[in-house]
């Protein structure tokens, strides 16, 4: 890990931990993105977890969340929050979310917040990876963020793995479309 990885998360940490407790519900984003009790949910790129606990939360006890990050600092961050609050329904996955170790068609839903600059990237990569591990009627979500709905969607559709389900002002939900129909 690179003195330039440790700042960026350093960063990250700062502003998604303890600026946007300030101003944002994690709530308010999870539950238009389609969390539901006893969902398995993916979170791409958890950061230092924000969102995690609260997800934790909305799945409840038969649910389970996998929070993935490429970042071992993420990871630990989150798996100390785990461990402090007892919480027994998150499996920290660090890898890189374009090769998962997930089983194929075994994930609900996958939430992409805070994800915009690194999808950008590796977009066609990313939905292959969440096209294998959802299930037939699975979905992901995606934060908006400094980005136009209409590029967005049409960058998430192109392929013809994906169709928008729903979009409030902040989140984009789409559904798989299944190969096997
Ligand atoms: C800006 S943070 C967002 C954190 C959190 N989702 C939030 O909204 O508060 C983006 C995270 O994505 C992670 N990331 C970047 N590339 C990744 C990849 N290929 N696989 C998994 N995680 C990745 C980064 O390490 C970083 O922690």
């Amino acid at each position: 890990m690179s003195l330039r990885d440790r700042i960026e998360f350093a960063m990250i940490t700062f502003v998604h931990d303890r600026m946007y407790g300030l101003f944002m519900k994690p709530h308010k984003l999870l539950i238009p993105a389609g969390l539901k009790k006893g969902q398995h949910v993916l979170e791409v790129g958890c950061g230092p977890g924000f969102f995690t606990l609260p997800a934790a939360e909305i799945v409840g006890k038969e649910g389970l969340i996998y929070a993935n990050d490429i970042n071992p600092f993420a990871i630990k961050k989150v798996e100390k929050k785990i461990d402090k609050a007892s919480v027994k329904n998150v499996k920290t996955l660090l890898e890189d979310v374009t090769e998962t170790s997930l089983e194929d068609n075994s994930i609900d839903l996958a939430f992409l917040f805070g994800f915009m600059h690194f999808l950008n990237k590796f977009l066609d990569k990313v939905l292959i990876e969440m096209h294998r591990i959802l299930k037939d009627e699975g979905y992901i979500s995606i934060q908006k963020w400094m980005i136009s709905e209409e590029k967005l969607i049409k960058d998430i559709t192109k392929d013809g793995l994906f169709e928008l389900k729903e979009k409030t002002k902040r989140i984009l939900v789409f559904k798989k479309i299944s190969q096997t129909k």
